[in-house]
């Protein structure tokens, strides 16, 4: 069974040891090392503009999902999602997108979800076309990763 929970201390370093193996998802633009994360995640809990819970499936961790950058006078906020391997490709990134974008439109009162996402990351896409996000707007040639230039894709759903 498939779940959400709010995090637990121990999650942060799952976080970090499965951020480690995100680098072909995630855009990022610095390495974040093991201190900076401590740090984050000390301060996650008073953070009013992100919001992170721990995905488990059968009760052991198997990934986060949240929202940053979240702005309670335009009420928007940027979707991140990770799963860990061995539990993609089963159906459950649609239920955990669809899950907490019900949770971030009506328990935050928001109004729109975002996020960039590698042109070149389909499973993703496909993920969150499925839960009912659109194209915004494509950066070409955005980020630089693997040796080559990859296009962004703005994608967004509203409430
Ligand atoms: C992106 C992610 C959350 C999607 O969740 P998931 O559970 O793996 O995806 P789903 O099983 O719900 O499948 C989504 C779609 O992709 C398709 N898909 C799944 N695995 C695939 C694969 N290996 N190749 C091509 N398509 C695939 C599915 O068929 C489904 O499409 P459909 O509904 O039309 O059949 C998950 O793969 C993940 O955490 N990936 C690593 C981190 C990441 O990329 N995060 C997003 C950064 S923007």
């Amino acid at each position: 069974m498939i779940e959400l929970r709010p995090l637990e201390i121990d999650d942060c370093q799952r976080i970090y040891n499965s951020l480690q193996d995100a680098s072909g998802f995630l855009i990022r633009n610095k390495i974040i090392s093991e201190v900076e994360h401590h740090d984050w995640f000390a301060r996650l809990y008073k953070d009013k503009s992100q919001l992170y819970l721990a995905i488990t499936v059968g009760g052991k961790y198997s990934g986060f999902v949240g929202a940053r950058d979240i702005d309670y006078i335009h009420k928007r906020g940027s979707l991140i999602i990770y799963m860990v391997k061995e539990n993609r490709g089963r159906g459950y990134g649609n239920r955990i997108v669809n899950e907490f974008s019900g949770y971030f439109f009506k328990q935050l009162n928001m109004n729109k979800l975002y996020l960039d996402v590698l042109g070149r990351n389909e499973v993703a896409i496909k993920c969150y076309q499925k839960c009912g996000f659109k194209e915004e707007g494509r950066f070409k040639k955005h980020a630089w990763l693997d040796g080559n230039y990859w296009d962004v894709i703005r994608m967004a759903r509203f409430v």
